[in-house]
């Protein structure tokens, strides 16, 4: 391969969930350390990296259909990287399939991706997939700037083993980054502009370590400590395990009053065999009884959820109990997919794939129940004065757009700034997002 100048602009894409995000965010901090500046327009830049994602089929083609649509029109292409969760499962056939891709590095090793971009530039190809994440979060430099709503990962990996899930053999084993590192970066969010921070984790509620006194501590004593910012005006988390809701979590949202009344806590079922087949080691029962006590110490908590219809073996009659556990719980929002079959995953290898007409008719029946229910949260919140965080402007001259703090998009019309928490009545709703007009900034 020949060798090429350095890259000195950079375009980061990110596919696939939050964490991919945040990594987007941290590769893009690594190359400016090295001096090289974000491009807008990524047909523009030296350097391309793809972030990508591998939980479902049609992600990974994307990759593929990118790379190729990367290629200028005079036949060249800028360097490629493959970063993400494709890059970790499939990185040596991309590297075979896709010669224009120079660098291969997994998730938890892209804190060597200046080196390797240095290496593709002298002409050198690298394929990098070591696991576990410490060493990358020790390599990586300290965050300054952030909008006013930062990510910030604090567990990686998942012991939980889905049976449809590829996360934990592209993420490795489960690992929480230690305590005083995460108040640090937390602290280095909030002095760059941060006023909200979402804690992240494939199952962030198993995040567990030490307080500066020695002191177990899980989530809980977590968003406790990061509460002391004053600047910090909101904490999030997700993506929670209904198996590693604790008691001291639960506690918290009564307690913690900048914990957002909000909790993303998936259960894919409603059936208990179907739950079992998929190695959920919950019942539909034992969810809502979580939900209640819950709701117990935060009434006004909005639930979201995740949800996969045909999973093998999924019955018409099984499909039904999810339905009607949407029916109990009422989500404020959710996220739903047809089951995707993963290569090495066991449910790939299971007997009744679901066929894919049943899947689709499945999928807009469930969607249906859940818009229901997303468009009644929404009205329900009409008449409800609340925090307004402003992200950005709206279309609309004078108008901002901001989150309430049950995670509802909120536009309204006023004197306001980005970062600014400002106090809003709820006027009207729509299925995804609410009027309100401004009472103080
Ligand atoms: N750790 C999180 C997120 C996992 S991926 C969790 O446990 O919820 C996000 C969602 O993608 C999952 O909750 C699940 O609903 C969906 N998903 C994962 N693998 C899938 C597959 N093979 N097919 C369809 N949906 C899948
Ligand atoms: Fe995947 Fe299950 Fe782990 Fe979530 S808990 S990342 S769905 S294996
Ligand atoms: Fe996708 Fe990896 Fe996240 S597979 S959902 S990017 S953990």
């Amino acid at each position: 391969m020949a060798s090429t100048p350095p890259p000195r602009t950079f375009h980061v894409k990110s596919f696939g969930c939050q964490m991919n995000v945040y990594d987007g965010e941290r590769m893009a901090e690594l190359l400016t350390a090295q001096g090289m500046t974000a491009a807008d327009e990524r047909g523009d830049a030296d350097l391309v990296v793809l972030n990508t994602c591998h939980i479902r089929e049609k992600a990974t083609e994307k990759v593929y259909s990118d790379i190729g649509r990367l290629r200028r029109d005079d036949g060249t292409s800028p360097l490629i990287a493959v970063a993400g969760c494709v890059a970790q499962a499939e990185g040596e056939e991309i590297m075979v399939r896709a010669p224009s891709v120079k660098v291969v590095v997994g998730p938890q090793a892209y804190h060597r991706l200046p080196e390797m971009v240095a290496q593709a530039a002298a002409g050198t190809r690298s394929t990098e997939t070591d696991m576990p994440a410490e060493a990358k979060f020790a390599a990586l430099p300290r965050r300054r700037k952030s909008g006013p709503s930062a990510f910030l990962t604090v567990q990686e990996g998942c012991d939980k083993f889905c049976t449809y899930c590829v996360v934990p053999y592209t993420r490795g084993a489960e690992i929480s980054r230690p305590f005083a590192d995460l108040v640090d970066e937390a602290q280095a969010l909030v002095e760059g502009g941060a006023r909200e921070i979402t804690l992240l984790g494939q199952n962030v509620n198993a995040w567990a370590g030490e307080d500066a006194r020695g002191r177990k501590a899980g989530l809980a004593e977590l968003a406790e400590e990061l509460a002391k910012f004053p600047e910090l005006a909101r904490i999030r988390y997700t993506t929670s395990h209904p198996a590693d809701m604790t008691d001291a979590l639960i506690e918290a949202h009564g307690s913690n009053p900048k914990l957002m009344p909000f909790l993303h806590l998936p259960v894919q079922s409603g059936n208990d065999r179907v739950l079992k087949a998929m190695n959920r080691s919950h019942t539909a029962d034992s969810y809502l009884r979580l939900l209640e006590r819950v709701r117990a110490v935060r009434p006004d908590i909005a639930i979201s959820g995740d949800f996969i219809v045909g999973f093998p073996g999924e019955t018409e009659a099984e499909f039904g109990d999810t339905l009607r556990i949407i029916d109990a719980v009422g989500y404020a929002l959710a996220f739903s997919f047809k089951y995707s079959p993963r290569p090495g995953t066991p449910a790939a290898t299971m007997d009744g794939h679901v066929p894919a007409e049943v899947m689709d008719e499945r999928l807009q029946r469930l969607q249906a129940a859940l818009n229901r229910d997303q468009l009644a949260f929404n009205h329900s919140s009409v008449g409800r004065r609340c925090s307004v965080l402003v992200e950005r402007r709206g279309k609309r001259e004078g108008q901002w757009l901001g989150k309430s703090p049950w995670l509802q998009s909120v536009h309204f019309i006023g004197e306001a700034a980005v970062g600014d928490l400002v106090t809003v009545d709820l006027i009207e709703a729509g299925p995804n997002s609410l009027a309100g007009t401004l009472v103080s900034a």
